[in-house]
């Protein structure tokens, strides 16, 4: 089966890019975001991308017409009943992912619809058992900002199918033009469970008073050639997210250096959560 029925649910930072990519890639795509007020801003998302993408020559004007034109967000889940593959974009809380699959296995009639995930951490196995049909569930975790990373993880458990992940590697190759890598289903997959201890020594340099943000981003990019530093990488990942991911690798594996920091604590539940609320590490125009 072909995949061109595409669903997206959540449209926040990944869902909204990861529906525009689909777009772009000549899907029609359906988004659900919990309510329309949620619904109205994720299309704003969408749209202040597109416009980014043809005033900086990515796309042609028309392209991004097209493109525009080929995704509904909605507020209605029961929109997701016809798609051929659909991928939860909701937030990194486990029990929000687990009510989506349980969601998903309810309305999705087609029965050898692909059923992803972009979660950066959670392991598969437990979404997959929210549904009767844990054969066709897996990861497809896509990076931020999603129109621009190439890379999408492939994250089987030990029951998906392999038809099922030959549909799913053979849409984000051939579609979306994406590179797929591989990984066993264990938290954090292959790049969170490198980049997370990473951020996290950031961030706890910084909490020991051993250097400033500024400087600790700058050593990075300057002396390392990263394309930006591990505060304002948090920032942008958003510092909610990055907590939840560093809580599922601790859950999992129990190691200190997957443990968040209190500076990071804090910070999330003063609502300090980077670029989204305008106020991280450093300070965003919003
Ligand atoms: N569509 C298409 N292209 C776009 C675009 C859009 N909506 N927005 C920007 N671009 C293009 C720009 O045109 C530009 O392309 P060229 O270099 O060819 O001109 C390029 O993307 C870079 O854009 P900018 O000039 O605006 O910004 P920048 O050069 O400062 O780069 C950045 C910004 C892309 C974010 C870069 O700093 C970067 O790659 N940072 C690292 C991001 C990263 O590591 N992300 C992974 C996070 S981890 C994650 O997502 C997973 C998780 O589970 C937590």
């Amino acid at each position: 089966m072909q995949i061109a029925c595409v669903g997206v649910v959540g449209c926040g930072l990944m869902g909204s890019g990861i529906a525009e990519v689909v777009a772009r890639a000549g899907s029609d795509v359906v988004v659900v975001e919990a309510d329309e007020v949620a619904a109205k801003a994720g299309l704003a998302r969408i749209e202040k991308s597109v416009d980014t993408a043809v005033a900086r020559g990515k796309l042609d004007a028309a392209t991004g017409e097209r493109v525009l034109g080929q995704l509904r967000v909605v507020s209605d889940f029961d929109a997701l009943a016809d798609r051929q593959l659909v991928i939860e974009a909701v937030p990194e809380v486990e029990q929000l992912k687990v009510a989506t699959f349980k969601r998903l296995d309810d309305v999705v009639e087609h029965g050898d619809a692909v059923l992803a995930s972009n979660t950066s951490s959670i392991p598969i196995m437990k979404l997959a058992m929210a549904t009767r049909r844990p054969e066709h569930v897996l990861g497809l975790h896509f990076f931020n900002p999603v129109p621009v990373l190439p890379l999408v993880e492939l994250v089987t458990s030990l029951l998906t199918g392999s038809d099922a992940a030959a549909r799913a590697v053979s849409f984000a190759e051939d579609s979306l033009g994406k590179c797929v890598i591989r990984s066993q289903d264990r938290a954090g997959f292959i790049v969170n469970a490198l980049l997370i201890p990473y951020l996290l020594s950031a961030i706890r340099m910084l909490e020991s008073g051993f250097a400033s943000a500024g400087d600790i981003d700058t050593g990075m990019v300057q002396g390392c050639a990263h394309p930006m530093g591990p505060l304002a990488l948090t920032d942008l990942i958003g510092l909610d997210t990055t907590m939840a991911v560093a809580e599922s690798l601790y859950t999992e594996f129990k190691e200190p250096l997957y443990a968040p920091p209190p500076m990071l604590s804090r910070m999330v539940e003063a609502g300090l959560l980077g670029r989204k609320t305008g106020r991280g590490f450093f300070d965003y125009e919003r």
